[in-house]
Order: C-alpha cells, then structure tokens, then sequence
C-alpha cells in the first residue's frame, strides 16, 4: 500500500528529506515545495522498490531522487535535484529530455525547474530482470529489442547522444513490451551520436547479458559485431544499421 502525503504535509513521516537529499535543509525544502506547487505538484506519494530513509521511492541516482507525485492532472514521476548532485540545475538536463521526446523516446516530459523534473510516471522492470524472466516467448523478446534499438536510433537520427546506454542498467525499463529509456542528464547534442554503438555493446558485447539474450536470439561472434558496429558508427547509414539488425536477429 502506498500513502499520499499533500505538499503542505511534507514534514509527516519524515518525508521532507526526499525534497533535500542527503542533508535535509530545511529552507531548501521550502523553496523546493513552493517549486513543485508550480509544476502543479500537490501531492507525493510514497511508493516504489526502492527505499531512502525506510520511504519507498521509485529510484535513486548520482543527481536525483524520482518519487511518484499526485498533480492536478494526475499522477507523474518527480525528479528531485540531490542537494549533493554534481550540477548547479536540471533546466539542461529536461532540454534534453524534450528533444529526446520529439524523437518519441524517454518518459513524457511535464514541466521543469531548476531543482525539478516533472515527466510521465513509468512503471515496469528493469531491463535485466524482465530477461531473467522464463515466462515469455522469443516473439515478445524480440519485438522488445527492436522497439528499444529503434529508440537508440532514432536519438542517434536526432543527434542526441544519450551518454549512459553502455552502462544501461538503471536506465532501461520494460513496461509489457514497451521499453523506455530513463535520464538525459548525461545526454548532449554536442557529442556524435553513439547510442546504437553503446545499447548493442551494453546487450551483445557485455557478457552478463549477452548469456541472458543468447537464449531468445541466435547471436554471432563477438568479433563480428565489433566490426559491424565500427562501419555503422563511421556512416550512421540505414544500410549499415540493418547490417546490424540481422547480425543480431532482430531484421
Ligand atoms: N519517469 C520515471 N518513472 C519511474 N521511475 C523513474 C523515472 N525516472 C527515473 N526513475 C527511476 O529513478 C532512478 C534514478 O533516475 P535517474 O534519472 O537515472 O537519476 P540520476 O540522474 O540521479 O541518475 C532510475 O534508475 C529509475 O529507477
Ligand atoms: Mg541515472
């Protein structure tokens, strides 16, 4: 069971440490709350696998705590800025979560500030775990790949380099078979494009998952790809991206 604490409650149960993490500061929450009300936030609810302090989250990384919230709308995820994090502001960071958008990918973004993210609430399992699972068929494994890579290559088309697909594991879900791609912090316009190179070196290359993957698709040799992979990143072209989609049976 999940519990809704509104914004003017925030104190309850602790929970004003989510809005000033690690260090609660007390002013920094108010100022925090006062920004959330302005993104139309009205409520935080208390939910998810993951926990800060004993309170349930939906997920915690080197910048952010994401937290359900409740908003006038309805329901969304909340990317609150670490007080710790390593940036001064998230307004760079939701940029590229717009751009991302407008080639179909990441979680839909709802409003932004400086501490915040406001975006499309997703729920489903992370990447690995949903491929440890026995209880689907090759079809679905397969349809899901190729939705994911489609993803990366439409951000690679778009010149958004999302920075941390070769080290996807927090940044991957799969909600039934549509996957999604999580956080732009680290994504630049600036950068060429590599995420096709980064996502197949992450799933084909990487040996934990590639043992996971072996069982739905017929995989080819490391070295193969490798080259395959060098030609693609060199051109970006359609023809050597479905030179790729076959050597890894996902044409
Ligand atoms: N829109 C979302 N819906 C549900 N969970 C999310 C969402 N965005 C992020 N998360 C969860 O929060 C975690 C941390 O988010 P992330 O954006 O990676 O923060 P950081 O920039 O700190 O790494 C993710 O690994 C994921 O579990
Ligand atoms: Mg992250």
């Amino acid at each position: 069971m999940s519990e809704i604490i509104p914004l003017e409650r925030i104190h309850e149960r602790g929970a004003a440490i989510l809005l000033s993490y690690p260090k609660l500061d007390p002013e920094e929450v108010l100022r925090r709350v006062e920004e959330a009300r302005e993104l139309g936030v009205e409520a935080i609810e208390l939910r998810g696998r993951h926990l800060i302090n004993g309170l349930p989250v939906l997920g915690k990384g080197h910048t952010g705590v994401v937290i359900a919230v409740k908003t006038r709308s309805g329901e969304a995820a909340l990317k609150i800025r670490r007080v710790d994090a390593d940036r001064a502001s998230f307004r760079r960071g939701a940029e590229m979560l717009r751009i991302a958008n407008e080639a179909s990918v990441g979680p839909r973004l709802i409003g932004a500030s400086d501490n915040l993210i406001l975006m499309e609430l997703v729920e489903g399992q992370y990447l690995t775990e949903w491929l440890s699972k026995p209880d689907f068929n090759a079809g679905c494994v397969k349809r899901t790949l190729r939705r994911l890579l489609d993803m990366a290559r439409r951000l690679d088309l778009k010149g958004l380099d999302h920075g941390e697909l070769s080290r996807a594991h927090r940044h991957i879900l799969i909600a039934g078979e549509e996957p999604m791609i999580l956080d732009f912090e680290s994504s630049s316009t600036l950068r060429r494009a590599s995420n096709i190179t980064s996502l197949i070196q992450y799933l084909f290359i990487n040996e934990r998952n590639r043992r996971l993957l072996e069982v739905w698709l017929k995989l080819p040799e490391r070295s193969i790809l490798l080259k395959a992979l060098k030609n693609y990143k060199r051109t970006l072209s359609e023809d050597d991206y479905n030179i790729l989609l076959s050597l890894i049976d996902l044409n």
